[in-house]
């Protein structure tokens, strides 16, 4: 089976010289959901940015079979959606209805097809009553949703989600699991969050100083890395 993305020998240094990514191997099958763990500064968010271009490194990177470069970026984008571990970078329309709508606009879909677009994908992240509200007037759960339901407006085959439950209550960290266990994507999961990670992946990689260091199941990643959650990291 091909690879809903393949990533082999991935380098990235930042203009100041931080080497934040060493050499990254991955690969993410069709409809799986993997889990990235590691520490803070691990380079974690810095490889999710390259898999739909917002960085470009050195190394090959392929995502539906598409090579990521500057002349595929359209295509690439249309398979990726990546949902930003701070959504207030996401969300910039006055209301939640314009900016769920926004993308599929860009898509060439007409505005009355891009919003009977974006109520259906609110109504799957279970935000129908908001469609008029500010985005910056709803709380930090809300704003995840209506930054996914803007994703999956989209249309992608592969949800990148960077640690999607910050700031999230219990019960809303749950809604969430719930809502993403029930989409069809691939997924990959940045997270902090063992529960979360356990209820929605089979598969788990550790990363470390920009190399991916363990792979296995969560329980085995946080056993061998010592990673369990007894300490806010
Ligand atoms: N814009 C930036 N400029 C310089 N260094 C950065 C920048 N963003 C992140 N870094 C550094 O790159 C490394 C990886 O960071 P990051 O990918 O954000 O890690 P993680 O998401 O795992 O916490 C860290 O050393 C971090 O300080
Ligand atoms: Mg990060």
């Amino acid at each position: 089976m091909s690879h809903a993305i393949e990533v082999r020998d991935l380098h990235y240094r930042y203009p100041d010289g931080t080497q934040a990514l060493d050499g990254i191997d991955f690969h993410l099958d069709a409809g799986e959901c993997v889990a990235l763990l590691g520490a803070n500064g691990s380079g974690k968010t810095t490889f999710v940015l390259h898999l739909n271009g917002l960085l470009e490194g050195e190394g090959f990177i392929e995502v539906c079979g598409i090579p990521v470069r500057k002349d595929t970026l359209g295509q690439v984008r249309a398979k990726v959606g990546l949902v930003f571990q701070d959504s207030d970078e996401q969300l910039f329309m006055p209301s939640v209805l314009e900016d769920v709508a926004f993308g599929p606009i860009n898509l060439g879909l007409t505005p009355q097809q891009a919003a009977e677009r974006a109520k259906v994908m609110l109504a799957q992240v279970g935000m129908t009553g908001a469609l008029h509200k500010a985005p910056y007037h709803l709380s930090a759960g809300e704003k995840r949703r209506v930054a996914i339901a803007g994703v999956l407006a989209m249309q992608p085959e592969i949800l990148v989600l960077d640690e999607p439950t910050t700031y999230l209550d219990p019960p809303a960290q749950r809604a969430l699991a719930q809502l993403l266990s029930n989409l069809p994507q691939a997924k990959i999961l940045v997270t902090h969050d063992v529960q979360f990670a356990r209820t929605l992946a089979r598969r788990a990689i550790f990363f470390d100083k920009g190399r991916v260091v363990g792979e296995g199941s969560v329980d085995e990643i946080i056993q061998r890395f010592d990673w369990l959650p007894h300490f806010p990291r």
